[in-house]
């Protein structure tokens, strides 16, 4: 017995149970501060994912929101149960697949982008009502008062702020509610002015109070509806009842020693992630040089963004062939026409676009007790839909626009967007966002992302530093390069590659593309299963905010 006690000891078991801290990692500090706020009351990562989703959907209403979605990656401590929540949009039941179409079968611009039309079916409060009732120690009330208390009270401007409301004000002031809203007398609020939502506070206090019927049934559905219709929209109130939120099996995949655990369909960041390093392991990368290592990465990232849009939908209504994809032998004959030496060229085949609003959010969790949390939320662009229904304080989503608007029609390129993402009654439009766990004998990491189509290829290259060995500061710091199928390009920021590798990669055939502007907002988590230490980082270009207690 004590020879037993002794052997577990030695051998870490008994250590490495439990994390000696908790840990929040989020893209704004008052989020983190609810997060915290709950956790010390008493809760658990789940209680302080509900304060950190709410408190996003308050302090950053161009990244998320009340009337938006996302995917909650959740490990449970007690039973090591994983599961991702899939609170994503969905297409209004009057939806149809021409819904965004004019009379000559062509894209109306706009349409799935401004106002109520554009908007999906809110996910997100029923996610928070289900995270509290089946993972979380507190009553929901609690772990929604910070957010509410931020609504009420209001959050300062900052220049991130005046930065997304001059991108969407004309759309924002096309919804006098959401002008009211985010606008002072019609014009962006100054830093440091206070944004104060007091509809939103009382929409948040009635979700507290009545759970889902708070926000899917009763006064505040018919405003929703009512606000929506009247603007050209076409939800019901039974789009609202019928809405649910769906526990999923993540996506698993392996990476050397390394365990991928991400999010399932109808998001296609786990199965693109899974076949990306599938196709590098089959390389070694470890030890090539710089410049066929990067090679090799955007060749990988090419043939699964590639596949994305042929395969991939709402599982609810599209079979997939998720095993097949993410088997190592799959990728093996994705990676068979890669060349060394050479570029392969992009060749014009169906595939719909990959490129989701670049305005998400993302954070990361650790309690005590190892319970986890790595979600993704978002309203699609920045503000959404720029619109607000009167009387609801609700901003909502434009991610109609993550359906393929046009399936089976070729575009201008000739290329045809994927069948599989068609829009349908009901259905859960095809996204990017990519909560992820990895999880090896020394450790575990939760990290995620906003950026689009974009967000998979950052999630890659930051598990590829930590399978380097790299510090965690460096996963979400690391300049960074995308390539995703089409258009034929790798848009990289400044500093990822040197001056050598930028003419090597070019006469590889490569065609590089500097981007102005750096992108993303990872927010990440190491819990070291040896030393229980746990350690984290905020994207240096955000302004974030990780707290480890
Ligand atoms: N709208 C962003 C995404 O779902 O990927």
């Amino acid at each position: 017995m004590w020879g037993l006690f002794f052997l577990l000891l030695v051998s870490g078991s008994v250590q490495g149970a439990a994390p000696n801290a908790a840990g929040i990692a989020s893209a704004h500090p008052l989020a983190t501060e609810a997060g915290r706020e709950v956790i010390e009351a008493g809760g658990n990562a789940f209680d302080a994912a509900v304060a950190v989703s709410a408190a996003l959907a308050v302090v950053e209403p161009y990244s998320s929101s009340l009337g938006g979605g996302g995917f909650w990656l959740l490990q449970r401590a007690s039973d090591g149960r994983q599961v991702m929540l899939d609170g994503r949009e969905r297409a209004p039941l009057a939806a149809h697949r021409d819904l965004y179409l004019d009379e000559a079968g062509e894209v109306v611009p706009g349409r799935s982008i401004d106002g109520a039309l554009a908007a999906g079916i809110p996910g997100e409060p029923a996610a928070l009502v289900h995270l509290a009732e089946h993972y979380g120690r507190l009553p929901l009330s609690r772990s929604l008062a910070p957010a509410i208390r931020l609504a009420r009270d209001g959050f300062p401007v900052d220049r991130h702020y005046r930065r997304m409301a001059e991108w969407r004000l004309d759309a924002l002031r096309s919804s006098p509610a959401a002008a009211g809203q985010f606008l002072h007398d019609w014009e962006i609020p100054a830093e440091g002015e206070l944004i104060r939502q007091p509809d939103l506070a009382s929409t948040l206090q009635l979700l507290a109070d009545k759970g889902r019927d708070g926000f899917y049934a009763g006064e505040l559905a018919q405003r929703l509806v009512k606000g929506v219709r009247d603007a050209g929209g076409i939800w019901s109130l039974q789009d609202l009842q019928q809405y649910q939120v769906v526990e999923r099996e993540p996506i698993r995949g392996r990476y050397g020693e390394l365990k991928i655990i991400s999010a399932a369909p109808p998001s296609s960041g786990g199965v693109v992630l899974v076949t990306m390093l599938n196709i590098l392991e089959g390389f070694q990368i470890d030890n090539l040089p710089r410049v066929q290592r990067v090679h090799l990465m955007i060749e990988a990232m090419r043939r699964a963004y590639r596949d994305r849009a042929d395969y991939l939908g709402d599982p609810d209504f599209v079979d997939m062939p998720l095993q097949a994809l993410t088997h190592p032998w799959y990728a093996a004959g994705l990676a068979r026409d890669i060349q060394l030496e050479r570029a392969t060229p992009s060749t014009p085949q169906p595939v719909s676009k990959a490129t989701e609003g670049a305005d998400t959010t993302h954070f990361s969790i650790i309690d005590r007790e190892g319970n986890r949390v790595a979600a993704t939320l978002s309203i699609n662009y920045p503000f959404g839909a720029a619109f607000v229904p009167a009387g609801t304080g609700v901003l909502l989503n434009d991610e109609m626009d993550d359906f393929s608007a046009r399936p089976g029609v070729p575009n201008v390129y000739g290329l045809v967007g994927g069948e599989a993402n068609a829009i349908g009654p009901g259905k859960r439009m095809l996204s990017s966002m990519s909560p992820t766990f990895v999880e090896s004998d020394a450790g575990v990491a939760m990290l995620g992302t906003p950026g689009g189509s974009r967000i998979i290829s950052m999630v890659l290259l930051a598990i590829l530093e930590l399978a380097d060995g790299q510090p965690i500061a460096q996963w979400v710091r690391q300049p960074r390069f995308h390539h995703q199928y089409l258009p034929d390009r790798v848009e990289y920021e400044a500093g990822a590659f040197d001056d050598k590798t930028v003419t090597e990669l070019q006469s590889m055939g490569h065609i590089l593309h500097r981007l102005e502007r750096e992108y993303g907002n990872m927010q990440a988590l190491y819990w070291d299963r040896r030393s229980g230490q746990v350690t984290g980082a905020s994207d240096p270009r955000g302004s974030g905010r990780t707290v480890i207690w």
